[in-house]
């Protein structure tokens, strides 16, 4: 009888307390401090369990399997424009924190699937936003001709909706403002991290950035002339799927054991100085078994230390290990329409740009017009970093990322590492640390381990595999910021066919560079156990 009564008491104190935030969602307003800033469009309760199907470019939930939450729909005023969508999820069971995701390509949407799977399941007050224009991620011709549009897209839009969305979170739950602010964001959401990093410090004490498109004007350029070294398709440099599969086998075969593990994976194929002329056809030879001329001078310079045009160093290079998925990234049979979009409405105002005729001036004139816009590259970041603010950084990437250079993320970091270490006496390990991941694509999947809590990640079934500051990205965040517990490396896991439900596959520590991770000798290969950072 007795744990009956106490499950029935429990029961009436839980749907007592659902009933209270569901009349405290019903009655939000906002405070007045938001003034013009901010228009609450709507309130919406949803109790936990309940059907909560909502859609946007930027990711979908449709699930019955969320906590009891408040969602907060608004409009954002960012001084420039008054046309910014913005909503705040606030759990009931909120754990003190507060949470902001990052958008992907483009942008054009809320992001949804984190505001549910990185947010609220992990009881975040969770915000994100669609930039200040709806669009398909790759779409960039809401651009053209719209400078505040590109302004509220560049910066604008996350960071006034970080302000209203902490007036929001501590209004809702009566807490003031004391509570402390996350970033998590890859690709696209990389980039607004370090935005809010270099030009708004006070945003968040901890950011977590993956594989940023921090360098627009350089990764534009680019991404189209890695495009133009193997199309049209057909061509005499084209490189098929299949061809790829071809060469990705033999740099396997060249390379994979160097890390001390042969198992498809290169640890760090900084280490692989791959010949592709090893697969000349021969005479008479069948040409899908082998490469053309053509093919191998464009894998060379693909795989060339870096891209350079008239003396200037434009962007890292493809790494070898990520063949599989260069023909549908960046090396498909035409440039991307995310990259030629940037050049066509962003920088030439020319929708009729040939992509073909890209050359020097117009990186440079994208250089001028983008290095207090777009780009995110100020090295710079005393005032997120350093006392009093005291911020911290947690950076990864994919080694096979097939979208944007995994050496962005090294030059950044480097650059950033230089102006710091010349302009104060703080160790860069105090505030920013940098996760290289073997075999991962762009910001998650590929063939290796792939779930650690990225942005994305949970939200297409490769979740953590235990939630904890050992595996989890965003929880090893909080306990440096909280605790002052730094992570040396994560655990990352992947699961068969990057599908949770299917179990996992092995899984592997990420260390901290320029540490590398290394195999015990002995142990089985699949698990982290056997692996050490050094
Ligand atoms: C911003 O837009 C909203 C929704 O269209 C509108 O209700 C609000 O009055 C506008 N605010 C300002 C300051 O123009
Ligand atoms: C979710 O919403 C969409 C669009 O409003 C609708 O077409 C679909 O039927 C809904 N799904 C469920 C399961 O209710
Ligand atoms: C194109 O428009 C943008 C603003 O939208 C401006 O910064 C840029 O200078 C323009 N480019 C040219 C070539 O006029
Ligand atoms: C060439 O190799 C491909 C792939 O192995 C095979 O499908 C094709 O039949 C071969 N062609 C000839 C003429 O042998
Ligand atoms: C570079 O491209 C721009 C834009 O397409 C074009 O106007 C210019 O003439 C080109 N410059 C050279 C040197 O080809
Ligand atoms: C870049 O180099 C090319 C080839 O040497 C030259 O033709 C062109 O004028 C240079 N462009 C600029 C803007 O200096
Ligand atoms: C993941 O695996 C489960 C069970 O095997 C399956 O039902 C589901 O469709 C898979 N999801 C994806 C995205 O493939």
């Amino acid at each position: 009888m007795i744990p009956l009564l106490s499950a029935f008491w429990i029961l009436l104190c839980a749907l007592g307390g659902a009933t209270a935030w569901q009349a405290e969602c019903a009655a939000f307003a906002l405070p007045s401090s938001v003034g013009s800033s901010g228009t609450l469009i709507a309130a919406t309760y949803y109790p936990a369990g309940a059907l909560v199907n909502v859609t946007s470019s930027g990711g979908a939930v449709l699930s019955s399997a969320l906590p009891a939450f408040c969602r907060v729909q608004l409009i954002i005023n960012t001084g420039s424009r008054n046309l910014t969508n913005t909503e705040v999820w606030l759990p009931d069971a909120w754990d003190g924190r507060f949470l902001a995701v990052g958008n992907g390509g483009w942008s054009g949407g809320v992001v949804y699937s984190d505001l549910a799977y990185s947010g609220i399941v992990n009881g975040h007050a969770s915000m994100s936003t669609d930039g200040g224009h709806s669009s398909s991620s790759l779409d960039g011709s809401w651009a053209l001709n719209d400078p505040p549009a590109i302004i509220d897209y560049a910066y604008l839009s996350v960071h006034t909706s970080v302000v209203i969305a902490k007036e929001v979170v501590g209004a809702y739950y009566g807490s003031g403002g004391g509570f402390k602010s996350y970033w998590l964001g890859c690709s696209t959401g990389g980039r607004q991290g370090l935005m809010s990093v270099q030009r708004y410090p006070d945003d968040f004490d901890g950011v977590v950035v993956g594989s940023p498109a921090n360098w627009i004007s350089h990764l534009q350029a680019w991404s189209v002339h890695v495009n133009l070294l193997v199309s049209p398709q057909n061509g005499p440099s084209w490189i098929s799927a299949a061809t790829w599969a071809l060469v990705h086998q033999e740099v396997l075969n060249q390379c994979d054991g160097l890390d001390g593990v042969v198992d498809g994976l290169l640890n760090d194929p900084r280490r692989c100085f791959f010949r592709p002329e090893v697969l000349a056809c021969r005479p008479g030879q069948n040409t899908s078994t082998c490469l053309s001329s053509g093919q191998i001078g464009a894998i060379q310079k693909l795989y060339a230390d870096y891209y350079e045009t008239n003396g200037t160093y434009i962007f890292g290079r493809l790494e070898p290990g990520g063949e599989l998925a260069y023909e549908t990234g960046l090396l498909g049979p035409a440039p991307v329409e995310l990259n030629t979009d940037y050049f066509k409405y962003m920088v030439l105002n020319d929708s009729n740009w040939d992509y073909t005729t890209l050359n020097y001036s117009t990186i440079q004139l994208a250089d001028l017009i983008d290095t207090y816009r777009l780009d995110a590259v100020n090295p710079d970041i005393r005032g997120f970093a350093a006392s009093p603010h005291n911020g911290k950084v947690i950076h990864y990437v994919g080694w096979a990322d097939q979208l944007i250079s995994p050496h962005n993320s090294l030059y950044y970091y480097e650059q950033m590492t230089t102006a710091m270490n010349l302009n104060t006496a703080m160790n860069v390990d105090d505030y920013y640390r940098l996760f290289p991941a073997p075999g991962m694509t762009h910001c998650s999947g590929g063939d290796g381990p792939n779930g650690f809590g990225g942005e994305g990640q949970s939200a297409a079934g490769q979740p953590p595999l235990l939630p904890d500051a050992e595996h989890d990205v965003l929880r090893a965040m909080i306990q440096w910021v909280e605790q002052g517990q730094a992570p040396e490396y994560f655990i990352a896991t992947k699961y068969v066919n990057n599908n949770v439900s299917a179990g996992v596959q092995m899984t592997r520590p990420l260390c901290k560079f320029p540490t590398e991770i290394v195999y015990n000798g002995y142990g089985d290969t699949n698990n982290a156990g056997s692996f050490y950072c050094a």
